[in-house]
């Protein structure tokens, strides 16, 4: 984990947020290549949960709803984690996190560990619940009547604005509305990195149904199905995937199951996503606290429900934090420790980087570069040695590198290098397109 907070941050993926005033703890900016990884997973999402598909479509919603809305979703009252103190430390710790949160004055033990070594458990405090909200204020005034909140998630909204899109897409049951889009959470101890932070972004898609016992768990099974395979197809090794199906006492009153997929991080097996079939709860409470009908009416059966949905909701952080981890390789190339990322080229940052042998040559391979990037994203690199430049480049893990060297004036090729199998090849200029398409190519 150290290797990739340092690569992160000296490779221009993850910086800490305002890190020249100490920094703020749960906060994380990303940087250019960072960025650009970013982007790529959360097309590569949208793609499949929305562009390529017939029975789904987007949204994109305020970040600040109606504060009734947390009401009706039952956040205001018990959207919290359980707190303590500790009275030697002074820290503040999610209390069921505690035999794996490091003491902030012995950082060698848990807190756990630590409250017993000293004076036994009772150096905490009693447990109390702690609301993760936000919470801001609307307009000039400060008082209880203009308090709003930074949404925990996306999907309320998507409830809220059922009937609207549903309308205006002219969809039928059964159908999905999906959102990428910010979340806030006051996290009592953020840590693990971007895996839990106060700020992050979700990618959430709510999939109506009718309310049959058996309609629900077809699309269940089928949302369960279709995200793990989503994973896979992002490039993550099946062996560090698995999925966990929720036991009936994890579960929220109204929901019907759910299936978390998880990850092998370097700090264990954690959530990545979950898939969760929540009845048709939301609505009807929505419904509920607003006063407005949020049913829907079958034009074919001429019946009027209230549809249950099929949640499937993850972390574009969580899911970028997964990349990462899984694309990290150490290998030797010339004797030397050679750190490399082998994305797919599916979200790899840059498809490849153009560098010319000497600065003499910067003209040409500029241009080339120019040619390259209307089809991909690609980088132009001139300094320091080539050796250096792969280097770098092999640490964000660009799938190719092309360089323009003396004898391309000559004879119109380039050089070719593979970052996975070193292989070299040497490249007509007017056949380099193709021959990176043809290799770049992955399955829509
Ligand atoms: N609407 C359901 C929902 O929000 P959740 O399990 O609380 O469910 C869904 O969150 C996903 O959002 C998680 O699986 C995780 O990927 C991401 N997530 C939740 N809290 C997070 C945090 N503090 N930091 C980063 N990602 C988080």
């Amino acid at each position: 984990m150290e290797k990739l907070v340092s690569l992160a941050k000296r490779r221009g993926f993850i910086f800490q947020s305002s890190e020249i005033y100490g920094g703020i703890n749960g906060f994380w900016d990303y940087g250019p290549v960072g960025v650009e990884l970013r982007n790529n997973i959360k097309n590569f999402w949208w793609e499949r949960m929305v562009r390529l598909r017939d029975d789904v479509v987007g949204v994109d919603t305020s970040i600040i709803c109606h504060p009734q809305t947390w009401v009706a979703s039952g956040h205001l009252a018990s959207f919290s984690d359980p707190m303590v103190d500790c009275k030697v430390c002074k820290g503040r710790f999610r209390a069921d996190h505690l035999e794996s949160i490091p003491c902030l004055q012995k950082p060698s033990l848990s807190v756990h560990a630590c409250a017993q070594e000293k004076k036994g458990p009772g150096e905490l405090t009693e447990v109390r619940q702690f609301n993760l909200m936000f919470e801001t204020y609307v307009g000039a005034l400060r008082d209880d009547s203009s308090r709003a909140y930074l949404r925990p998630e996306t999907c309320q909204s998507i409830f809220t604005q059922f009937k609207n899109v549903q309308i205006v897409s002219r969809q039928k049951i059964p159908f999905g509305i999906a959102q990428i889009g910010k979340s806030f959470r006051n996290e009592i101890t953020p840590r693990n990195f971007i895996f839990r932070s106060r700020e992050f972004e979700q990618m959430e898609m709510e999939f109506f149904v009718r309310p049959e016992e058996s309609e629900m768990q077809k699309w269940y099974e089928y949302w369960v199905e279709t995200r793990y395979q989503w994973f896979l197809d992002l490039g993550i090794k099946p062996e560090k995937l698995h999925k966990r199906t929720h036991a009936q006492d994890e579960l929220a009153h109204y929901a019907k199951g759910c299936v978390d997929v998880e990850y092998e991080f370097p700090f264990g097996f954690s959530e990545l996503e979950g898939i969760a079939n929540r009845s048709n709860y939301d609505l009807s409470q929505h419904s509920k606290t607003s006063g407005k009908d949020l049913s829907y009416f079958d034009e074919e059966t001429k019946e009027k429900f209230i549809p249950a949905v099929i949640e499937t909701s993850l972390g574009v952080d969580r899911t970028l934090l997964t990349v990462l981890a899984d694309a990290y390789a150490e290998d030797e190339v010339e004797g030397e420790t050679r750190v490399v990322m082998r994305f797919s080229p599916r979200v790899a940052p840059f498809k490849a980087a153009v560098f010319p042998l000497s600065r003499k040559l910067a003209e040409p391979a500029m241009r080339l570069e120019k040619e390259l990037r209307r089809h991909y994203v690609t980088d132009y690199d001139d300094v320091g040695s080539i050796g250096k430049r792969y280097r770098r480049h092999d640490e964000i893990g660009t799938p190719f590198c092309v360089t323009y060297d003396f004898q391309s004036e000559e004879d119109k090729q380039v050089t070719v290098r593979d970052r996975d199998t070193l292989k070299q090849d040497r490249i007509a200029m007017d056949q380099l397109e193709k021959y990176l398409e043809d290799r770049l190519k992955f399955q829509v």
